[in-house]
C-alpha cells in the first residue's frame, strides 16, 4: 500500500465558548472564552494522523481573511502537505462550539471556503487522490466532492460521515470501514434505507455490515469502540481519563487509526490504538492542540 493518507475534507477556525451547561431552546447564558483555534473535521484528523507519524496531504480550502492563519496552524506545523488546499474569495470555515464544564460539546459549522471542494475542485486534484493508500473523508465537504473523491482514488477508502449528510449510495459503501459513533450509525442506515429499531451498538454495527460495508468501527465514547467485519465483532475498552473538552475527540480516533492501518496495522490493533489517542485528546482544551505526537505517553486501559 502507498503510504501517503490523502485527506479531502474541511479546514475550520473554532470558535470556543465555554459555559456551565447548555443553554435550553429560547435561553441566554453567560459563557467565557472566545479564543479561536484549528478545527475541522479533516483537519483535525490530518493532523492526528500526521502527529502519528503518517505521511498526510490534505485537499481543501480556507478564505483569504483572519482565520485561516489560525486554522492553518497545526497543519502547518505537523507537516501535513497542504499544496493542494486553496485560497478563496469565502470565508474562512468557521464552527461556533459551546463547551460545558463536563467536557462535552455542541458545535455549529458555517461551511464557508469548505464548499468550494467540490466535484470539480476535487477532480482538479486527481493525481494526488489516486496515489493516496487511504483516502480519508468526512462530511463537512459538499457531496458531489465527496463522491468524486471516492470515484478518483485507487486506495483504500475510510469515511467517519460526521456530520451525515447524503451522498452517493455506491461512494459511501466503498468505505471500508466506515467510522461512526451510534447516532451517526443510525443515521447512515437510514440513507441506505436500511434502518433498524434498535440502538444496541453491536445491532448497529451487523446492520451496516448486512447493508453493504465491508469493515464498520463504532466509536462509543467513554465505553471504547467497537470493529466489526466479517469475522465478527470486537469490543475495544478505552482508558479511564478526566473529560475537560471532548471537541475533535472522534477526529482523533479516526486520523490515529488511519495513521496505524497505513503502517499495516490490523481493524482491532489500529482501534485499540485509536482509543488511546482518543482518550489522551479529552484531557486538554481544543481539538488539535489536544492530540499526542508519537512522544507522549498514552493513557492505558
Ligand atoms: O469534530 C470537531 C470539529 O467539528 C471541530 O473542530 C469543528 O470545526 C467541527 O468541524
Amino acid at each position: 500500500m502507498n503510504q501517503r493518507i490523502v485527506v479531502v475534507g474541511s479546514i475550520n477556525a473554532d470558535l470556543n465558548v465555554h459555559v456551565k451547561r447548555h443553554p435550553a431552546p429560547g435561553e441566554t447564558l453567560l459563557g467565557s472564552g472566545g479564543n479561536i483555534t484549528a478545527g475541522g473535521k479533516g483537519a483535525n484528523q490530518a493532523v492526528a494522523a500526521a502527529l502519528q507519524g503518517a505521511d498526510v496531504a490534505f485537499v481543501g480550502a480556507v478564505g483569504n481573511d483572519p482565520y485561516s492563519e489560525p486554522a492553518l496552524e497545526h497543519l502547518r506545523a505537523s507537516g501535513v502537505d497542504l499544496d493542494a488546499v486553496a485560497e478563496t474569495e469565502e470565508t474562512t470555515g468557521l464552527a461556533i462550539i459551546t463547551i460545558a464544564e463536563d467536557g462535552e460539546n455542541n458545535i455549529v459549522v458555517i461551511p464557508g471556503a469548505n464548499a468550494v471542494v467540490d466535484g470539480g475542485y476535487v477532480e482538479k486534484h486527481s493525481a494526488l487522490i489516486a496515489d493516496a493508500g487511504i483516502l480519508l473523508l468526512q462530511g463537512e465537504i459538499p457531496a458531489d466532492g465527496f463522491k468524486e473523491a471516492v470515484h478518483r482514488t485507487t486506495g483504500r477508502v475510510v469515511v467517519n460521515l460526521a456530520p451525515v449528510i447524503e451522498v452517493n449510495k455506491a461512494a459511501l459503501l466503498e468505505a471500508d470501514p466506515i467510522i461512526a459513533n451510534e447516532h451517526e450509525a443510525g443515521l447512515i442506515l437510514d440513507q441506505l434505507s436500511a434502518g433498524i429499531d434498535s440502538t444496541e451498538p453491536h445491532d448497529l454495527a451487523n446492520a451496516l455490515l448486512e447493508a453493504g460495508f465491508p469493515s464498520v468501527v463504532m466509536t462509543l465514547g467513554s465505553a471504547g469502540a467497537l470493529v466489526a467485519d466479517s469475522t465478527g465483532i470486537t469490543d475495544i475498552p478505552t482508558p479511564t481519563v478526566t473529560a475537560v473538552d471532548t471537541t475533535g475527540a472522534g477526529d482523533a480516533f479516526a486520523g490515529a487509526f488511519c495513521a496505524r492501518l497505513i503502517k499495516g496495522d490490523s481493524l482491532i490493533d489500529a482501534a485499540t490504538h485509536a482509543a488511546r489517542v482518543g482518550a489522551f485528546s479529552v484531557q486538554a482544551a481544543g481539538a488539535q492542540a489536544s492530540y499526542p505526537t508519537t512522544s507522549d505517553d498514552l493513557p492505558t486501559v
